[in-house]
């Protein structure tokens, strides 16, 4: 069958097969290789995307279930202030990651600050567990997320008094 979606901005659309995953369709027709499909079971979060504005690991997404919807990626992603926000974030906290899982990490971290704002400890914690990392220490995880959501609210308070 042939799905239009929105992808990044974009409307587009592909040929799909029933048994196709969402993640195979973003890498393989529209080669957004930002993502990976790596453990194909939701559990890694390497496959992260945005779907209508949820976090969803896009490995066990079926293509078509796109149909009608709008996804982000990561390449979507990184052109957002908020993504800006939590990249900025993390360079404030000092993180360094050996980059295997960190556009997963912010477009996780992202998530959390759309749906709240100021979220603490535990929930970044809780959060963060839908992109596992193994080379990052999770204090400076939750003080990179805080660092972001400072940083959302300077931006949001400047643009609300402008
Ligand atoms: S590839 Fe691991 S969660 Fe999708
Ligand atoms: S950034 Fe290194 S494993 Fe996550």
């Amino acid at each position: 069958m042939t799905i239009s979606l929105i992808l990044n901005g974009e409307d587009v659309s592909a040929k799909v097969r029933s048994v196709d995953r969402l993640a195979d369709l973003l890498r393989d027709t529209f080669h957004l290789i930002g993502l990976r499909s790596d453990c194909r079971c939701g559990r890694c979060g390497r496959c992260l995307v945005f779907l209508d504005g949820r976090l969803v690991p896009s490995c066990i997404i079926p293509a078509f279930a796109a149909r009608g919807k709008e996804v982000v990626t990561i390449e979507g992603y990184a052109q957002t202030e908020d993504y800006a926000d939590v990249k900025a974030g993390f360079a404030d906290a000092g993180v360094s990651t050996c980059g295997f899982c960190e556009e997963s990490k912010i477009m996780a971290a992202g998530a959390l600050l759309e749906r709240r704002p100021r979220p603490t400890p535990r929930e970044i914690l809780e959060q963060m567990s839908s992109a596992p990392c193994r080379c990052t220490d999770p204090d400076a995880i939750v003080k990179a997320v805080l660092a972001a959501s400072d940083r959302r609210a300077r931006r949001l308070y400047r643009r609300a008094g402008q």
